[in-house]
């Protein structure tokens, strides 16, 4: 982990309050489902750093893929091309890739794409399901229609792309059809990943979530991202922020 100066190399819409962030980052290598502490600005009201996921990483190069959520994404918004950020990372564990011939079922919704799309990026096969609310929530359709290998399933709670409903719809029926054993990976609201790892147990399938907790720190000083596990509290910036979904308490908070 290495608190370094970034370069804002472009910073573009991509879908509705969801932006794309370029930029050139000397960070060290990441895996899928790591991520970063971005300081956005030194004034006293943004004085916390953002919770990141890593979208990619290049040769001295990073990406990040965010949604407006408050003051500091929107600022983080405003930042244009030779902006300086200063960015703290690789931070957190990473998702493990499937073993033992699984076929991986990856399940995004909500700002949960990055990591997700980073994993499936990287495994280059399987299926990737990817729900919102409607058309223009979904960012960066054109790159994951280009992973060669993963299918990719659109799901719309208003039907306007793929298919009408939730992405755990289409989750449960490709587990339903699958010919051998499966390993999910989800990130996105706690209600999806809930039902993931519900219907994973029903399939005998491995589930692995990103949860999105609040975090202040974002390396395990502060607690301010404790959640309860069956093996007791957790911190999901240093323990996380990928967990087997069984082991996540999903009615405690
Ligand atoms: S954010 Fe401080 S302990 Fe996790």
């Amino acid at each position: 982990m290495n608190d370094v100066l970034a370069v804002v190399k472009g910073n573009r819409a991509v879908a509705r309050d969801t932006f794309l962030m370029d930029l050139d980052c000397a960070l060290e290598p990441s895996l899928p489902g790591q991520f970063l502490m971005v300081k956005v600005s030194s004034s006293c009201e943004l004085f916390l750093r953002r919770p990141l996921a890593i979208l990619g990483q290049g040769e001295g190069t990073l990406e990040i893929l965010y949604k407006l959520k408050g003051e500091g994404t929107l600022e983080l918004s405003r930042k244009k091309p030779g902006d300086v950020l200063w960015v703290l990372g690789p931070l957190g564990n990473c998702f493990s890739p499937p073993q033992n011939g699984e076929s991986a079922l990856f399940v995004a919704g909500g700002t949960g794409l990055p990591p997700v799309l980073a994993l499936a990026s990287r495994v280059g096969s399987g299926a990737l399901v990817i729900g919102a609310r409607s058309k223009g929530d979904i960012p960066l359709l054109d790159r994951m229609n280009s992973l060669k290998g993963v299918a990719v399933y659109p799901v719309t709670e208003d039907g306007s792309l793929g298919r009408r409903g939730m992405a755990t719809d289409v989750l449960g029926e490709l587990l339903a059809g699958a010919a051998g054993p499966c390993a999910v990976y989800a990130c996105g609201p706690r209600g999806m990943l809930e039902k993931a790892c519900e219907l994973s147990g029903v399939a005998a399938a491995r589930c692995e979530v990103s949860l999105e907790e609040y975090m202040a720190c974002g390396f395990g000083v502060c607690s301010a991202c404790t959640v309860k596990t069956s093996a007791g509290p957790r911190r999901v910036c240093s323990n996380g922020p990928v967990f087997d979904a069984a082991t996540i308490a999903w009615g405690a908070r």
